[in-house]
């Protein structure tokens, strides 16, 4: 079972290729670049849900955390606010250090890209939102992103990482 910092159950989808409307109201969606370059900063909007869910007095959305590789970037505390929709913007950034984690996670199934030509580096990841319902608990998303590496371009160097 999948858990967040909070240790609480997240929801599942019964079926994700057919969203209950209470599952639309609740997974949240995540806008943002499909590519960044580490070091520089970008913006990554939460929005609860596909279908907008209440922010009433009874009945609203208490926090959206966004993680980037798993790592919490950030976390917003909501309250009632009588709002059509519970919506959150990011302004965050990849550190390069993802990068290299990455390189040693996965380098022998291809998880980093290098160009052969610059020796240009990229890292295809996850943001990952996490929101809480006050009645209906906790619910996420992943989006993908890739990451550019933010370092000098230099001649392309081979993955020295066997299996
Ligand atoms: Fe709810």
């Amino acid at each position: 079972m999948t858990t967040t910092g909070t240790e609480e159950k997240v929801n599942k989808p019964l079926d994700p290729a057919n969203l209950t409307e209470g599952e639309k109201k609740h997974i949240p969606v995540i806008e943002a670049p499909e590519t960044v370059t580490a070091g520089e900063p970008f913006e990554v909007t939460i929005t609860v849900g596909s279908i907008p869910h209440v922010m009433e007095e009874k009945h609203f959305i208490e926090w959206i955390e966004l993680y980037l590789h798993n790592k919490l970037i950030g976390r917003k505390e909501l309250s009632p606010s009588g709002e059509k929709a519970a919506k959150v913007t990011f302004r965050i950034e990849a550190d390069e250090a993802l990068i290299a984690i990455k390189e040693i996670e996965t380098c022998r199934v291809r998880g980093v890209n290098i160009c052969g030509n610059c020796g240009e580096k990229s890292v295809i990841t996850n943001l990952h939102a996490v929101e809480k319902c006050n009645v209906h608990g906790v619910w996420e998303s992943y989006r993908q992103i890739e990451v550019m590496s933010g370092e000098e371009k230099e001649e392309g160097k081979k993955c020295v990482w066997k299996a």
